[in-house]
């Protein structure tokens, strides 16, 4: 078992790994929430930016766009796909920005790469600090009272003579304030399998947590987990979409 080497030493295989996610239509949504929300600004960090997905269509929408990582083989990548952009390696939870953003976003509950409550305090506040006035901080998370361990997303992608098969889930002890998400990655060239076990340990909370956490800062509106429309969350779901406008 490994811990982030996704983010590391098997950083190339990580946008074959999302190759279904709709960035587009996750942009896409920030940038119409906070159209509705926001500013107007189109000032932008992407904290945990990855390979910088969202950057590219953030960028191709007009925004002037920065990532955050606290991986350098993923900024690496996250340059190669825009260069135009400006990166930085730092830890989501104590950062420093030289200019205020409009609006920060944080997806694929990246959120939850904090390692506990007290850091995740910090990244709220350090989120706050970065935002200008009425700015918005949109991003995903999970509920960890909802956590089903036994569920897992599992794709099976071909590339350059190889067949690899991804699966994820999150696994959640029923207690505490720590989750994880547990994944594999099978990669098969002829006859010979590689496989390898990642485990990411990250911070477990309620929604309810999450938005006693927020407030201070934030006036916090909570959506259903849909890209494609915007519709108040239920109560029910496990998964909602937190967009936070700076007080
Ligand atoms: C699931 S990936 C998400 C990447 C991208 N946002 C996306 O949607 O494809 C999580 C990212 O969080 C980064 N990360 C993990 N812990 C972090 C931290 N404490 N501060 C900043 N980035 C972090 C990892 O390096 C990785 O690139």
């Amino acid at each position: 078992m490994s811990f982030n080497a996704l983010y590391t030493d098997l950083s190339g295989y990580y946008d074959l790994m999302c190759e279904g996610i709709n960035y587009h239509a996750q942009s896409n949504s920030a940038h119409r929430l906070h159209q509705i929300f926001g500013n107007a600004g189109t000032r932008h960090l992407d904290l945990a930016c990855g390979t910088g997905p969202h950057i590219r269509h953030f960028i191709d929408s007009g925004y002037s766009s920065s990532g955050l990582d606290i991986n350098q083989p993923m900024l690496d990548l996250a340059k190669l796909r825009c260069p135009e952009a400006h990166f930085t390696l730092q830890d989501m939870c104590d950062f420093g920005v030289d200019e205020p953003f409009d609006l920060i976003t944080c997806f694929l509950y990246s959120i939850h790469y904090n390692s506990g409550i007290p850091k995740l305090k910090e990244c709220i506040a350090s989120v706050h600090g970065a935002l200008s006035e009425s700015g918005v901080f949109c991003f995903n998370s999970v509920d960890k009272t909802k956590i089903d361990n036994g569920t897992r997303a599992r794709h099976a992608v071909e590339h350059q003579g190889s067949r690899f098969v991804f699966s994820s889930g999150w696994n959640y002890r029923g207690s505490g304030e720590k989750q994880s998400l547990q994944l594999s990655i099978e990669k098969t060239t002829g006859e010979v399998t590689q496989a390898w076990q990642d485990e990411h340990p990250m911070v477990a909370l309620s929604f309810a947590e999450l938005h006693e956490l927020l407030r201070p800062y934030f006036d916090v509106h909570v959506f259903e987990h849909d890209y494609e429309k915007i519709t108040p969350w239920g109560q029910a779901s496990g998964n909602a979409l937190f967009v936070c406008v700076k007080k």
